[in-house]
């Protein structure tokens, strides 16, 4: 990790932010830009006309594909889900934010928390975050197909990564709300960020003050020359909130400005979209710096630099999210290093209840685990029956362990796992520290095999559930990948034991086995 790319991406932090929810505008048939689930992937090679074919006025093309790139061209964002099934009404809101701390995911995550509670309140129930609503889960951040619909009263946000090059990242976001198959309201906005600057906004915030009109011009003669501009000024009764809005979801890419634009509109209310497409020279001189920026990083079609955030550093809302935790027991052994690489891969946080002999063996582990901010647990010394043994004895275990961990790594662990769960009142007693145990065994101790591990903890879980396998088998080390992919298929969110109680676990002696639910 560089030091300044992080600070960079927390930097971006200090900037202040209006966040404008724009309202919504209703639609009648299937949006345009839900293309059949057979489009090929935008990053097939596209061969460009040479200069002199090049379209050089704005124009409507109704075939217009937006970028939507999947996550080898967008790594380091981390998908969110926030779904729930009622009698009434179905949510699935899914979007995508940087790892770590950033400006746009906190905007993101608060702008869709407000949306989807007030759905629900809307239709008279609590916000209660569920799994198995969307089919195929939340999986990679925005990927490439967009969101199966679901019949009934439901509201849904789709998310799609526009541009993610260098410093710059841009996700489109569709909310829709429908009444069985009829769209009542779709809202389209596409919002940037650059992480070396700090700007964020929508996509009208790309443009230099005073030239709405002038990019509005444009707009109208692309509708003209399809015959659909209707009347001369298409735009004359737009008031300033509905420039905006249109404004919103404009897209740049490499060669264009795309901006959907609705066809109809009467007493304030649109209907269809159709895509104008500019060419992007025309508009760069009503570019401010951050639209410079913007166009800069579509063309250069960089690496993305994701925010360098180590595994476990996204901290995600477990009462908007359906959260689970997968924790390791009896650790640090000779697979935890590997293990440290596997969940680094899939961004998985993860919670390790260590035995205290072993960090004395293995203190560089422990010291990798902190510096990807897994969290840690205690879980005795020699690994006894707490309940068997005499009150000095028992604080020996835990005390030990706790001077050992704290020795190896600088971190004091918040929590204890009881050897087998084996605990009384006596124990919880003598603990000062809160009990953290499991609702799900995978029993990967009987060596079940890697397969029946995966599904034990898979379908085993439910909302909140704290998942019990040990990181001393190696076929359990093994089943790690299937077990994240399993559970995030199923729309849950990996979070860390505190994680799920916000930080703050239950008081000392406690006994918890899964989060609040
Ligand atoms: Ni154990």
């Amino acid at each position: 990790m560089t030091r300044s790319r992080r600070d960079r991406w927390r930097a971006a932090l200090g900037i202040a932010v209006v966040l404008a929810l724009a309202g919504c505008t209703a639609a009648g048939d299937a949006p345009w830009w839900q293309g059949p689930s057979t489009e090929a992937p935008s990053s097939a090679p596209v061969e460009s006309p040479p200069p002199s074919e090049m379209p050089s006025q704005p124009r409507v093309d109704v075939g217009y594909r937006m970028p939507r790139l999947g996550p080898e061209e967008a790594p380091g964002l981390v998908a969110r889900l926030a779904a729930m099934s009622a009698p009434e009404f179905t949510v699935v809101a899914r979007w995508a934010t940087p790892r770590g701390e950033s400006v746009i995911g906190d905007v993101l995550d608060a702008r869709f928390a407000e949306l989807v509670r007030g759905f629900a309140a809307e239709h008279g129930a609590a916000w209660t975050p569920g799994v198995d609503v969307a089919p195929g889960g939340v999986g990679d951040a925005c990927a490439r197909q967009p969101l199966t619909t679901v019949g009934g009263l439901s509201l849904t946000v789709d998310c799609s990564i526009v541009v993610a090059s260098g410093t710059v990242l841009g996700e489109r976001l569709i909310v829709i709300r429908r009444d069985d198959a009829r769209a009542t309201s779709v809202d389209r906005s596409t919002w940037y960020t650059d992480a070396a600057t700090g700007a964020l906004g929508d996509g009208a915030a790309l443009f230099r003050p005073g030239v709405e009109a002038r990019v509005l011009a444009l707009l109208a003669e692309g509708l003209r020359a399809a015959d659909l501009a209707g009347v001369s000024d298409p735009f004359a009764s737009y008031t300033p909130d509905e420039v905006h809005r249109l404004l919103a979801d404009t897209v740049i890419t490499a060669d264009d400005m795309v901006v959907p634009v609705p066809l109809l509109r009467t007493a304030g209310r649109s209907h269809q979209a159709v895509a104008v497409v500019v060419p992007v020279r025309l508009v760069v001189p009503f570019l401010n710096p951050f639209g410079v920026a913007v166009h800069a990083a579509a063309v250069d079609a960089a690496p993305f630099e994701a925010p360098p955030a180590p595994t476990g550093a996204d901290r995600v809302d477990c009462t908007l999210v359906t959260c689970v935790s997968i924790t390791f027991d009896d650790g640090p052994s000779g697979l935890t290093d590997g293990l440290i690489d596997t969940l680094r891969e899939l961004r998985a946080p993860a919670t390790f209840f260590l035995q205290g002999v072993n960090v004395q063996r293995r203190p560089d582990e422990v010291r990798r685990l902190v510096e990807e901010e897994h969290e840690l647990g205690n879980h005795t010394w020699g690994h006894p029956f707490l309940t068997k043994l005499p009150d000095r004895e028992v604080r020996d275990e835990i005390d030990r362990t706790q001077a050992e961990i704290h020795a190896a790594s600088g971190v004091v662990p918040r929590s204890l796992r009881p050897p087998y769960g084996d605990m009384d009142e006596r124990v919880r007693d003598l603990a000062g520290l809160p009990m953290v145990v499991w609702d799900v065994d995978t029993n990967d101790w009987q060596a079940p095999g890697s397969a029946v591990v995966a599904e034990r903890a898979v379908s085993g879980s439910s909302r909140g559930s704290i998942v019990l396998m040990h990181d001393t088998h190696e076929e359990t080390v093994a089943a790690v990948p299937d077990v994240v992919h399993g559970l995030r298929d199923r729309g849950f969110t990996l979070a860390t034991v505190s994680e799920q109680f916000d930080g703050m676990l239950p008081g000392d002696g406690e006994n918890v086995s899964h989060g609040p639910r």
